[in-house]
């Protein structure tokens, strides 16, 4: 039996992505069903709604979803659909793992986790303008927060990703110098947790911009990161450019009753509808949802025919300096397949 699954084909470079998936999985002997659903831009011109309310029961019902990337109008519009959804199902955790697939580049044998806050920081926060004078935006405000309650349960996710995946190390990034209580709350959780794994898992702390310093002088001392929702978003995008950009970045929102699966980068107007969108990120971000519902066959089949295209038959889009289109790209990993 099929494994019902929501599929969001999203905005921009979406479709062609998404289309790369579903055809690599037809062809490895898909094990979803998939509820094919629309959110974001293209939910909006269909429907008026960038979040439909079929969609988001469709997620409830199957509890796992395949997303491509949606585009969020800047300034004005309406609210982020990615935090919506993550907020929607408490997808309280970002997976964000980045490893070098393509050996020769600027840094080699990247492999490092980022642990991502996903709920709360100033991605919650409320937001609102002050008058001075004449001007009616003279003073623009933004309050975040943190719980004690989700900053354990972040913290203790990454250790347990640490445990279960045989990983040293944990750094808890932050910047408790200055937000003292916001990403203090979370460092002293960090700390706290930190010490139920001693011995088995190790633990330091890292101030953001530090931190972002080092993992370009040095990436190689980092294991897992887990961080907050802002500096996350940040560093993951850093990270990504470690391994040869957001075009190699995939990810996963997980929370207790469901999981929602997408690419770190975004919708990538720039380059719509070309047919040059490295389909790499959502792919891996496939073989992450495999294991998740335990196809750990699938995804290695998936991640061995990726590497293969990418390192061996020298298959490449042009982000990554090839020349081969999305269709091209997916025609080649398809025929890697084993
Ligand atoms: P972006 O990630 O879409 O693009 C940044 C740069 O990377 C662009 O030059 C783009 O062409 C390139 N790029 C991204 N993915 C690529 C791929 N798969 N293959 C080749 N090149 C790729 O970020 P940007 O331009 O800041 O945002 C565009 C839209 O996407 C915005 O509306 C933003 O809100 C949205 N977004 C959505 C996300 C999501 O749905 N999870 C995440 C990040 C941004
Ligand atoms: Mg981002």
């Amino acid at each position: 039996d099929k494994i019902p699954a929501t599929l969001i084909p999203g905005d921009g470079i979406g479709p062609e992505i998404t289309q790369s998936v579903v055809d690599i999985l037809d062809a490895l002997g898909s094990p979803f069903a998939w509820d094919s659903q629309l959110a974001g831009m293209a939910a909006m011109a269909d429907g008026g709604d960038p979040l439909p309310l079929a969609t988001i029961e469709s997620i409830r019902r199957t509890g796992l979803a395949l997303k491509g990337p949606l585009t969020t109008p800047v300034g004005g519009g309406f609210k982020s659909i990615n935090v919506t959804l993550r907020k929607e199902f408490e997808l309280f955790a970002n997976l964000r793992p980045a490893r070098t697939l393509i050996p020769g580049g600027r840094f080699e044998n990247i492999d490092i986790v980022l642990v991502r806050e996903n709920l709360e920081g100033f991605y919650a926060a409320m937001e609102h303008y002050m008058p001075l004078g004449h001007d009616a935006k003279a003073i623009a405000m933004s309050t975040g927060f943190n719980t004690r309650a989700e900053c354990r349960r972040i913290v203790t996710y990454a250790f347990e990703y640490a445990v279960k995946n045989n990983r040293r190390k944990v750094t808890v990034v932050h910047k408790a110098n200055i937000l003292k209580a916001l990403t203090g709350l979370f460092l002293e959780e960090g700390r706290a947790i930190a010490k139920e794994y001693e011995g088995r898992v190790e633990m330091n702390e890292r101030i953001v911009d530090a931190c972002a310093m080092q993992l370009v002088m040095d990436p190689w001392q980092f294991d897992v990161i887990v961080t907050t929702n802002l500096f996350g978003d940040i560093l993951s995008d850093q990270i990504a450019g470690l391994v040869g950009g957001l075009g190699m970045a995939p990810g996963a929102n997980i929370g207790t009753s469901g999981a929602i699966f997408e690419a770190v980068h975004g919708s990538a107007p720039d380059i719509a509808g070309k047919n040059v969108a490295n389909p790499t990120a959502m792919l891996l971000s496939t073989a992450l949802m495999l294991q998740h519902v335990g196809r750990h066959d699938l995804a290695a089949r998936l991640d061995k025919a990726i590497d293969h295209t990418l390192t061996v038959a020298k298959v490449r889009t042009r982000d990554l300096g090839g020349e081969a289109g999305t269709r091209e790209f997916t025609d080649a990993i398809r025929h890697h397949l084993a």
